[in-house]
């Protein structure tokens, strides 16, 4: 579950409440860039991280779901939220998956993925789900690269200004770290 870094191995840690500030920080920076590219407002999607305030941290984990982080020197560069669906028996769900743009490119996406994961396979769930813009092909192609698999392709929900792909990481399978 670690990333190699200079200064010694990255580390998945589970947040509380005190660190919700650093996770909104990590969310609006993170979300911004998908913001800008897509085209999304907060007339058509009020509800997008970038638009979010500590409240929304504290809900999102009431779902409820695991605030999951990667420290660097200290502070919060990256957050994901996991948790068990609501729609779907044996099924978890991956949301809010957001590195800072500063620490990107170093493996922590990978590693909240891959420690959401192991979250959800101890529970026993068969499933890791997330939904994505699909026009994020850049995304999607990452995704696929971690043995996640298309469930829904395209699906649009008005007023969004993209399409939702829902893909899955089977859990007998193991997130592919050798890429
Ligand atoms: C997706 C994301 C979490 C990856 O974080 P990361 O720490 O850079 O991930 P890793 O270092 O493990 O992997 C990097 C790879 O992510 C992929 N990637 C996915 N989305 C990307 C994006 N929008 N821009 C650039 N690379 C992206 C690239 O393949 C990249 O490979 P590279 O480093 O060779 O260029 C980060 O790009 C992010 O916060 N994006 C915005 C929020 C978002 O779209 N979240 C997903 C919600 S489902």
């Amino acid at each position: 579950m670690d990333a190699q870094e200079p200064d010694g191995p990255l580390q998945v840690v589970t947040l509380g409440a005190s660190r919700y500030p650093e996770v909104l920080a990590v969310l609006r920076a993170g979300f911004d860039t998908v913001r800008e590219q897509f085209g999304i407002t907060a007339q058509n999607n009020p509800h997008y991280p970038v638009y979010w305030t500590v409240g929304d941290v504290a809900r999102a984990v009431a779902r409820p779901a695991r605030l999951l982080g990667v420290e660097v020197d200290s502070r919060v560069a990256g957050c994901a939220f996991v948790g068990p669906s609501r729609r779907r028996e044996g099924c978890w769900e991956l949301r809010h998956l957001a590195v800072d743009p500063e620490h990107r490119h170093r493996g922590l996406g990978r590693l909240l993925v891959t420690e959401a994961a192991a979250h959800a396979a101890a529970d026993g769930a068969e499933a890791l789900r997330i939904g994505i813009v699909a026009e994020n092909r850049r995304l999607s192609d990452w995704y696929h690269g971690l043995g996640f698999v298309d469930v829904s392709c395209g699906e649009s929900y008005p007023p969004l200004p993209f399409t939702v792909d829902h893909l899955e990481l089977p859990l007998a399978a193991k997130v592919d770290m050798s890429i």
